[in-house]
Order: structure tokens, then sequence, then C-alpha cells
């Protein structure tokens, strides 16, 4: 595969971030190239609920949303990572699944019905209770659906406040897919 057929989505803000590694390293074992986008790293305003979109088919807020679908409609897969914030994503994810409202548009017309896209969700929690991942797996999967991807995996860590601790080996062998 090619460099732009793997995207990675990552939205940890902390150094040495649990998530942030095993989204990489399951890239890297997908594909020896791969582009990554850090949210936190992005200019993403929050979705304003004005429904332009609902007629327009797209934003009208300026910033860098679009180059972020740009990538994902050049990406056969799209990896995306997530610690677990209040049982949800960490806002500076959430503000970009808001912004797909207009992808939402054009799914309910029939866009992205053939799409062979798949994705993988990788969750790190603090705690080691299941329940907790719920909210951001329905979050990201919804990110999904709107886009044609596929959910092929979800993979979840738990008891990961310790930045680095994934690099352990048992969570790495969790990581090998193919
Ligand atoms: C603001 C904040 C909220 C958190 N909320 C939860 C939570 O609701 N449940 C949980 O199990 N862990 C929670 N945690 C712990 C993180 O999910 C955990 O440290 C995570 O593994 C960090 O991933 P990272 O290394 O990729 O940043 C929270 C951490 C922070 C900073």
């Amino acid at each position: 595969m090619r460099k732009n057929d793997i995207l990675v989505i990552i939205s940890s803000p902390r150094k040495n971030s649990n998530s942030t590694f095993a989204a990489l390293r399951l890239a890297k074992n997908i594909n020896k190239e791969y582009n990554v986008i850090d949210m936190n790293k992005i200019f993403l305003k929050p979705c304003t609920g004005c429904f332009k979109c609902a007629m327009k088919l797209k934003c009208n807020i300026r910033d860098d949303f679009n180059k972020i679908l740009i990538h994902i409609k050049n990406a056969k897969v799209i990896i995306v990572a997530s610690p677990i914030y209040f049982t949800g994503v960490p806002g500076q994810l959430k503000i970009f699944i808001d912004r797909n409202q207009q992808q939402w548009e054009k799914y309910k017309r029939g866009y992205y019905k053939k799409s062979k896209k798949v994705g993988y969700i990788i969750l790190t929690s603090g705690s080691n209770n299941k329940k907790y991942f719920k909210p951001a797996e329905s979050e990201i999967k919804s990110f999904f659906v709107v886009n044609g991807i596929k959910c092929k995996k979800i993979f979840r860590f738990e008891n990961m406040d310790m930045p680095g601790k994934i690099k352990e080996k048992k969570y790495i062998e969790k990581l090998k897919i193919l």
C-alpha cells in the first residue's frame, strides 16, 4: 500500500501517550508508511449547529477540516486513537467528530454506499472498568459510519494512566493483526 492509503488520527495531548504509541505501532504493522493527523495540532472550530450543511452538503466554517477530509477520502484504512476522558473522547477529537455533520448529510443521501474503507479504533483508559469505553466507542463509530468506514476492530487498553506503559510486550503483541 502507499503512504496515503493509511491515515492515523491521534488525539492524546500528552507526551509518551499510550493511545498514540499503539496507533502508530498498529499503522506500522499494516504498512511501512502512513499519514498522521494530530488533533492537538489542527486548527478546528466547533460546529455551530447552523445546519447550512443540510442544504449545501458542506460546512460554512473556514478552518482545516477540509484538509482532513481529503486525507480520509484518499485513505483505505483509518485508525483513530483516543484516551478516555470522562467516558468520551477528548474535546479536541470531539470537535472534529461534530464537524462531520456535513458527512452525515451526505451519508443519509446514499453517498459512501460502495465505500470499502476499513477502520480501527484504539482506546486507552485509566480504570479497569470496560463500561467507560462505551461512549467513546459510539462517538468514533458514528464518525466511521458517516464516512463509509467499516469498523474492523476495537482495541481497548485499560489501566493506562502511566505514560508509555503500552510499550510492554504483552500490549504490543495485541497490535499484531496481520
Ligand atoms: C481529563 C481526563 C479525564 C479522564 N477520564 C477518564 C474516565 O472517564 N475513565 C477512565 O477510565 N479514565 C479516564 N482518564 C484516564 C485516561 O483515560 C488515561 O490516562 C489514558 O490511558 C491516557 O491515554 P494516553 O496515554 O494516550 O494519553 C481521564 C484522564 C484525563 C486527563
